[in-house]
């Protein structure tokens, strides 16, 4: 692929590896590392989520420089309310700038963000902050952006469960395809690529259904130290997967 006049020199590199058709079409990252990144340098913990969120600028820049339609980032669990409340309320105070700062650059790259998870549960203005960017992106088109919020794979399913019971579906008529539009991901591909950084080796309840088939990727860059060289680097890993789906070579 041609290389964008900003790209480094090692980046134009890896650039020109890329083979253009055969890019994932949706690509997964659980964003870990961020407290790692601080401790390293004797920051606070707050200070790596800071670090964090430029490092979300910079995967969102990449992928729309690539053309890869859909990103989904996993930015804060159901587990992770288990932290101390100093540092779920530094998540919370970043997530509200986020969806305050950043609708500006998402509106200017013609980008479309949806949440996915139970936001239910988020403090109020950061619910309006999320509702008011989905509905002020929802025209855009040149990139889908999936936040994961108070998201969980587990409950995700269950809450998919619930609302096909509540509609009294005979069981016959459940079939993959009716599950899917009950998740919280209901009209979005699965994922082709899973990005996790910090060297942790796992799913941590991360799209339990969608990744059945999805290649994993694992890395110990540290989330904040994730830069687009580190993009690429995955995605030419991914490309010389070979995805059999429980078939054979060749089909
Ligand atoms: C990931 O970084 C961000 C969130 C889970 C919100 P961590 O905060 O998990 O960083 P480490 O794993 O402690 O280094
Ligand atoms: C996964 O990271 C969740 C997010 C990145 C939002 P964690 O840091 O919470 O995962 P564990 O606890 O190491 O499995
Ligand atoms: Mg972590």
């Amino acid at each position: 692929m041609q290389a964008p006049s900003t790209a480094t020199a090692a980046q134009k590199g890896l650039w020109e590896k890329l083979d253009a058709s055969r890019l994932p079409a949706h690509v997964a990252i659980i964003m870990d590392g961020n407290g790692r990144w601080a401790k390293k340098r004797g920051l606070s913990r707050a200070k790596g989520h800071k670090a964090g969120v430029q490092a979300i600028r910079n995967a969102l820049d990449t992928v729309l420089e690539l053309g890869i339609g859909t990103i989904t980032l996993f930015a804060f669990s159901t587990e992770n309310w288990t932290r101390p409340p100093l540092e779920v309320s530094v998540l919370m105070t970043l997530l509200r700038q986020f969806m305050r700062i950043e609708l500006a650059r998402l509106m200017d790259k013609g980008i479309r963000m949806r949440a996915l998870g139970d936001i239910s549960l988020l403090p109020k203005p950061i619910q309006e902050g999320i509702h008011h960017v989905e509905s002020e992106t929802s025209e855009n088109s040149q990139l889908q952006f999936n936040v994961a919020l108070n998201y969980g794979g587990r409950k995700e399913i269950l809450q998919a469960t619930r609302s096909l019971l509540a509609r009294h579906l005979h069981p016959d008529e459940l079939t993959e395809r009716v599950f899917e539009q009950h998740l919280y991901t209901s009209g979005i591909p699965d994922p082709d690529l899973l990005i996790r950084t910090s060297g942790e080796q796992r799913i941590s309840n991360f799209l339990l259904w969608q990744m059945a088939y999805t290649e994993l990727y694992f890395t110990d860059v540290l989330w904040p130290d994730f830069d687009s060289t580190e993009m690429l680097t995955a995605l030419l890993d991914f490309q010389g997967r070979v995805r059999r789906y429980g078939g054979i070579d060749g089909n």
